[in-house]
């Protein structure tokens, strides 16, 4: 018989044994490939996937944006009733599956709130009803647990769009058939909180007792992020070291009180990478393919990056990759700071980006003033950003801060070097150059300023330049670094039972 104080704890590897693997709903507002503003939608594309393959029920739940295709999907009769307010939105289903796996997708179709040609926000202006949107997707994917006669152990919500699912779980459905189901919110973006205004809380149906400091009241507004930092049974950030910043105030984004008084239930787990996607081996994007033990093809995909972007056709030129969602948070403006210095060093810069319409405009008179040595590609395009991987020599992130960053990790993968602000997730996935030994993945640098960005992407030249064996070796090693979503699989099985324990005891 175990002892009960010390159950209380939390998740004991004995139990794996016993205890059936839990069940989980991610319940997102992005999911690669279907629709992807950033790395979330990458996440929430792949380790659904990686958590089957442990023997998950696993099943992801996203809205029916306006540029989803649906045809030949299944659809289910019977229309899904959510409430929303004093009525009731009436959604249909979609059904698929995400590709290469057997983990359904479901798709929440509504017209009137969902088909737009946009996640969050139309280009250059505001949505102004995403509070009624995203409370929508939140009370949806509860409705269809028992619409499907799904119960989840766990629903898996991620950033503000499904935070409230928590606060509902605690509120409308704290009886019922999902009242133990428990709550993991993965804070991918603590920058990213929209306030709505308070006017709108009997959209939800949560009632105004969970309207206070400790819910989601944040000065007189509603912050569905607050809400469910407070709300969900356990909180996950994306890589260890940023579950350590999100708790000081540099770095809380006015949060950190919030995920200090709960530190107790925070866990950092780093994002793995989808490996089929980016595989160098078998990359259909790229003209040429190849590993670790033969880079001869990542010569041709220099040059057709070259050709692509209208960069000269040099090889002993190196080629410095950036992609980026133009934003703040990713530092591009100090690179463009000290952009005249930068390719002093006789280097090219390959962009690709799309955001902030001032850093754009910067961006393609940067090209325009340096023609064959800046090369600029604005818009979000998947296939050029496998082709800047595959033939860049250096990929460069400045980020101000970054929660985990994926870019750093697919161009390990293709033995493109990332010179990257020691910050967040950046921090975790990349071994700095050591001059001594010769050893390390990549260039770090502290603090993000553009003359330590100057300093960094000079440091990596001169060892792309003067020690070729070395650099050889960093790429093998980059190149073999174990980036898989296996480990974070196994960590997340470990969160949700620690997540149902606590829900137990609740
Ligand atoms: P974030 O989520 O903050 O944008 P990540 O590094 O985690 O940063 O993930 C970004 C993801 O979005 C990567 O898969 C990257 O390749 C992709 N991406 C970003 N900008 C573009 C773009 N303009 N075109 C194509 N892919 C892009
Ligand atoms: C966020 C973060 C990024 C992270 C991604 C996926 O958008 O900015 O650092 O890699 O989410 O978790």
């Amino acid at each position: 018989m175990k002892d009960a104080s010390r159950r209380t704890r939390g998740y004991h590897p004995e139990d794996r044994a016993v205890s059936p693997l839990p069940s989980v709903l991610f319940a997102a507002s992005e999911c690669a490939p279907f629709a992807k503003s950033g790395g979330l939608g990458d996440v929430v594309g792949a380790l659904p996937i990686a958590l089957r393959e442990r023997g998950h029920d696993v099943r992801v739940v996203l809205p029916r944006y306006g540029f989803i295709d649906t045809r030949g999907m299944r659809r289910h009769e019977a229309p899904l009733g959510v409430p929303l307010g004093a009525s009731e939105a009436w959604c249909a289903v979609y059904e698929t599956t995400l590709p290469g796996s057997d983990v359904p997708l479901y798709l929440i179709e509504h017209d009137a709130l969902f088909a737009r040609p946009y996640l969050y926000d139309p280009v250059g202006g505001w949505s102004h009803d995403n509070f009624a949107r995203f409370t929508c997707l939140s009370r949806a994917s509860l409705q269809l647990c028992k619409y499907l006669g799904f119960i989840p152990d766990v629903v898996h919500v991620h950033d503000w769009p499904t935070a409230l699912v928590p606060v509902l779980l605690n509120t409308v459905e704290a009886s019922g058939p999902l009242a133990a189901t428990a709550t993991v919110l993965t804070v991918h973006n603590l920058a990213y909180q929209p306030h709505f205004a308070a006017a709108e809380l009997d959209l939800a149906g949560v009632g105004w007792g969970v309207f206070q400091e400790q819910g989601l009241a944040d000065q007189g507004a509603i912050n569905p992020l607050k809400g469910g930092l407070w709300h969900a049974t356990m909180l996950t950030t994306v890589s260890p070291r940023y579950a350590d910043e999100v708790r000081t105030p540099a770095m809380g984004a006015g949060l950190d009180h919030v995920l200090r008084y709960r530190g107790a239930d925070l866990v950092g787990i780093l994002n793995g990478i989808d490996e089929r996607v980016w595989d160098p081996r078998a990359d259909p994007h790229l003209p040429a393919r190849f590993d670790a033990a033969d880079l001869s093809g990542k010569t041709v995909c220099k040059r057709a990056l070259q050709d692509d972007l209208g960069l000269a056709p040099e090889p002993l030129t190196p080629i410095v990759g950036i992609i980026a969602r133009l934003a703040e948070q990713k530092g591009i403006d100090l690179v463009l700071a000290c952009l005249d210095r930068l390719l002093a060093l006789d280097l090219q810069l390959a962009v690709l980006g799309a955001g902030d319409p001032a850093l754009e405009r910067e961006l393609l008179a940067a090209a325009a003033t340096y023609p064959g040595r800046v090369g600029v590609r604005i818009g979000f395009d998947e296939r050029v950003a496998h082709r800047i991987e595959a033939g860049a020599d250096m990929f460069l992130m400045p980020s101000r801060f970054e929660p985990c960053g994926l870019n750093q990790m697919y161009s390990q993968r293709y033995g493109t070097l990332p010179i990257v602000h020691a910050v967040g997730g950046l921090d975790d996935t990349v071994e700095d150059f050591d001059p001594a030994r010769g050893t390390g993945t990549g260039f770090k640098f502290h603090p993000a300023t553009a003359d330590t960005v100057l300093a960094a992407v000079d440091r990596a030249c001169e060892v792309w330049s003067e020690r070729p064996l070395v650099w050889r070796a960093m790429q093998r090693r980059a190149m073999t670094t174990p980036f898989g979503w296996d480990r974070a699989a196994e960590r997340y099985d470990e969160v949700y039972r620690w997540a149902l324990e606590r829900r137990r005891w609740w």
